[in-house]
C-alpha cells in the first residue's frame, strides 16, 4: 500500500486517479483547493464504497496553504510516496502569444508551474523517507516542443499558447528534478492524461476521466526504479 497526494483531486481527472489509485489498495489523499468540495468528492468515494481516502485542503498557488497542508500531513503519515502533481487551470481565451494578456500567463504559470514546484519543494522531505518514492507532473502534449513544430498536429494551437508553454515548463522542471534527485532514487516524471472531457476545456475532450486517469495510474504503479526523466501518454513516450 502506497501513500499518495493528489492535488487538485476534487473533481476531473485527479478524482478519478484517486479512485483508480485507491481501489488498487493505495491511501490517497485527495487534495483540494476548497475544503469543502474535497470533502464533497470523499464522501462520493465513500459511497462507493472507497473509505481509503481522505481530504487534505491545498491551493498549491498559495505557499501558506502548501505549508498548512504539510504540516497537516506530517501529523497523519511518516512518509509520502507518491506525489502526483495534477492541479491546473487552463486560463482565459484569447491566450496567443501576440496578443494574449500577460497577467493571464502569470496566472497560469501560477498553478500549472510555480504550483507544482513549491509544492513538490514542501513535500520534499516526506518523499525522502520513503523507500520508493515518485514523482508524478501532470502535464499535457500541448506543451510538446517536438509535437509544436509538427504542423500535423494540435490544430488548437493559439488557443492553448499560454497553457501549453506552462505545461513546456513544467516538463523542464521534470527534468532538471529527476536529474538533481537521480542520487537519491526519486523518480520524477511526466505525463498527459490526453484531450480529456472535464471542466477544463468545457468537457470537450474526447476522452473520459476514467481514461484520462490510466496514464497516470500506470505510471504512479511503476516499479523500474530506472524509469525517470520521462514523458508517457497512454501510448507510451511523447517527444519533449
Ligand atoms: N482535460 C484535458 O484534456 C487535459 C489534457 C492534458 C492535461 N490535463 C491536465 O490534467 C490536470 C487535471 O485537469 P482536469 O482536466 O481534470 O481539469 P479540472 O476538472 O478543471 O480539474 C482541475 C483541478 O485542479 C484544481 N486546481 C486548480 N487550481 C488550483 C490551485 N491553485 N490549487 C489547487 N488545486 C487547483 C481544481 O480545483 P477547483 O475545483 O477548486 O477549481 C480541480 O480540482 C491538469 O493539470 C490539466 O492541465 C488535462
Amino acid at each position: 500500500m502506497k501513500t499518495i497526494l493528489i492535488t487538485g483531486a476534487n473533481k476531473g481527472i485527479g478524482f478519478e486517479t484517486a479512485k483508480q489509485l485507491a481501489q488498487q489498495n493505495n491511501f490517497v489523499y485527495l487534495g483540494s483547493r476548497d475544503k469543502e468540495n474535497g470533502l464533497e468528492a470523499v464522501k462520493k468515494l465513500n459511497e462507493q464504497g472507497i473509505t481509503n481516502v481522505e481530504a487534505l485542503e491545498i491551493d498549491v498557488s498559495d505557499i501558506a496553504s502548501v505549508r498548512q497542508a504539510k504540516r497537516e500531513l506530517e501529523g497523519k503519515i511518516d512518509a509520502l510516496d507518491i506525489l502526483i502533481n495534477n492541479a491546473g487551470i487552463a486560463g482565459e481565451q484569447p491566450q496567443d502569444f501576440a496578443g494574449g494578456d500577460i497577467e493571464n500567463l502569470r496566472k497560469i504559470f501560477d498553478t500549472n508551474f510555480f504550483g507544482a514546484i513549491q509544492t513538490t519543494q514542501e513535500l520534499l522531505p516526506l518523499l525522502r523517507k520513503s523507500p520508493n518514492a515518485h514523482i508524478i507532473n501532470v502535464s499535457s502534449e500541448v506543451g510538446s516542443i517536438s509535437l509544436r513544430l509538427d504542423a500535423g498536429r494540435n490544430t488548437n494551437r493559439d488557443k492553448y499558447n499560454a497553457y501549453g508553454s506552462s505545461k513546456t515548463a513544467l516538463n523542464g522542471f521534470t527534468v532538471m528534478l529527476a536529474n538533481e534527485l537521480y542520487a537519491s532514487g526519486i523518480t520524477v516524471n511526466s505525463v498527459t492524461p490526453g484531450y480529456t472531457a472535464t471542466d477544463l476545456n468545457q468537457f470537450q475532450g474526447a476522452k473520459t476521466p476514467e481514461e484520462g486517469a490510466k496514464p497516470i495510474v500506470k505510471l504512479a504503479m511503476e516499479t523500474d526504479r530506472n524509469i525517470t526523466a520521462k514523458f508517457f501518454n497512454d501510448g507510451g513516450e511523447v517527444a519533449w
